[in-house]
């Protein structure tokens, strides 16, 4: 089967107030129209700015997502944003279950799985982040961790375009520091089957993301690793000429 076509996405987090979003958001469109990209493009702003994005991104070739949602439509949640809400914003993909928010919010899989259904009620393609520790890894648990994160976080039966799993290793965010590309093979071949596993034969096409340290001087290789279907970047998503030669590295 052929792969299918790289996903680029950018994980804004906690930055960026509405001008510099918007700014930012028409430096990346802008961009992407001169450079004619092997790539789909996303950007995932902060919630408070989320409609802003999206309306400066309208008729581009850049998707909006946000970087979390409850697991339920509406009620009594002080501070949340629900996945029917993060839509109706203007977003068309979520990121659910992102290591910081396993963290600070102490979300276990079981958690994340719910976020993504919603999501995916809602209409949205969730994007649900695994990844193993530094512990984990140095214990030669990863690959055991990275199935048990799949069984307990991703809604089994759903193929396609319908979700996107980004692996990213915990130790690997914000850090500067990477798997190898031997590491980073067996990580995503090893994801790719078990969600087959979980999910059915639909599931043979679902992107699987890379993130942690990707950035335009490591972008080269990662992308290229088979099994890697784009990234998922943090800190280099933040000036538009390095997120654009991230995206411009895919294979
Ligand atoms: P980073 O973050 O690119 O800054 O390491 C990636 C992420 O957390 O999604």
């Amino acid at each position: 089967m052929a792969a299918p076509r790289p996903l680029i996405a950018g994980n804004w987090k906690m930055n960026g107030l509405a001008a510099d979003g918007v700014a930012l958001a028409r430096a990346v469109a802008e961009r992407a129209v001169k450079d004619p990209l092997r790539c789909d493009l996303l950007v995932c702003p902060p919630s408070t700015i989320l409609s802003r994005v999206a309306e400066a991104l309208k008729g581009t070739k850049v998707a909006v997502g946000g970087q979390d949602c409850h697991a339920k439509a509406s009620g009594a949640h002080t501070g949340d944003v629900s996945a029917p809400m993060v839509k109706d914003a203007g977003a068309t993909f979520v990121i659910v279950g992102h290591s910081e928010r396993r963290a600070d919010h102490g979300e276990t899989d079981a958690t994340v799985r719910a976020k993504a259904e919603a999501a995916h009620a809602a209409g949205l393609v969730p994007i649900v982040c695994i990844g193993e520790t530094a512990a984990q890894r140095d214990g030669g648990e990863t690959l055991a961790v990275l199935a048990r994160q799949i069984k307990g976080s991703v809604p089994p039966g759903l193929s396609g375009a319908e979700i996107v799993v980004a692996y990213e290793p915990v130790w690997a965010i914000g850090t500067g520091r990477t798997p190898t590309v031997a590491e980073i093979q067996q990580a995503h071949a090893h994801i790719h089957s078990e969600l087959i596993g979980h999910s059915g034969p639909g599931a043979a096409d679902v992107r699987v993301l890379y993130g942690g340290s990707l950035n335009p001087g490591n972008a080269k290789a990662i992308l290229a690793v088979p099994g890697v279907d784009g990234g998922l970047i943090g800190g280099a998503s933040l000036k538009a000429d390095d997120f654009l030669a991230v995206a411009s590295s895919c294979p």
